[in-house]
């Protein structure tokens, strides 16, 4: 099933996103939540910490699988995915930094390290909830548009789109990285529950053809339609196809 909520804005859609997240970890505090970086995840994550701050949430026992990492990139740089997590959202909360996971960027032997994460992942039973962005191009994780899906973890070549979408991150588009380690679609939908998260109308195209449009590996996102719990949390303009088209939202 998927059900969406279409918020005012950017603001409205992240604390929508942390308050779902955090009823994960209320439901079980000992959850393994999937974790995106990206643009769109940090407000939600800094409405979490903000909770934590508070006093009315704890991440003690909570153990984390993120999505992907920048081939070549140390977790010490300041544009690597583990160095993100840690800026935006685990240096704030009371998570054990132990139970957090990122692939490893410099592993010599990134097939290897592709094989470890997805047994990794599998030990600790899957996500409980996994946290999406969603790219231009429809990627989910860095799954980008292909003629066929990768179900296990891989090494991909970014596309162009996405080099270009991130350089804004980079000094210039020469510096981002041009591969990454992600998790494959089968960890991905091998989450109990699925939470993907948009905002802009930048991203109106991906999500109507996400859930509007046929299941293919050209839109990779797509294959969330064969989900059974997904929830989409996405503002006005993100929505605007969706609704345009007459799909029903939640408000
Ligand atoms: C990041 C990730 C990517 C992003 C996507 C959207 O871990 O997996 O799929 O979610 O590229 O990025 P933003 O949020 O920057 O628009």
């Amino acid at each position: 099933m998927i059900r969406i909520y279409q918020t005012a804005d950017y603001e409205a859609m992240s604390r929508r996103a942390a308050h779902i997240i955090a009823a994960e970890v209320y439901r079980n505090p000992a959850c393994v939540l999937g974790l995106a970086t990206g643009s769109t995840p940090v407000g939600a994550y800094k409405c979490l910490s903000e909770m934590v701050a508070k006093g009315d949430l704890s991440f003690k026992e909570v153990k984390s699988v993120n999505l992907d990492e920048y081939k070549g990139l140390a977790p010490t740089h300041d544009q690597s995915y583990r160095y993100f997590m840690e800026d935006n959202l685990f240096n704030h909360v009371d998570i054990d930094l132990a139970n957090t996971n990122v692939p490893n960027g410099l592993a010599e032997d990134a097939e290897a390290e592709c094989k470890r994460y997805d047994e990794l992942v599998a030990s600790l039973g899957y996500a409980d909830l996994q946290l999406l962005g969603l790219g231009h191009n429809g990627h989910i994780g860095f799954n980008e548009p292909d003629d066929h899906f990768t179900k296990e973890t891989h090494v991909v070549s970014l596309a162009q789109s996405t080099i270009d979408a991130n350089a804004r991150f980079f000094a210039s588009a020469d510096e981002v990285p041009r591969q990454a380690l992600t998790m494959g679609v089968g960890c991905i939908m091998a989450a109990r529950r699925v939470l993907l998260i948009a905002s802009g109308e930048g991203k109106a195209d991906a999500l109507y053809a996400a859930f509007c449009g046929p299941i293919t590996p050209e839109c990779p996102a797509s294959i969330l339609q064969l989900h059974n719990d997904v929830v989409v949390v996405a503002d006005k303009a993100a929505l605007s196809k969706l609704t345009a088209a007459g799909v029903a939202v939640c408000e």
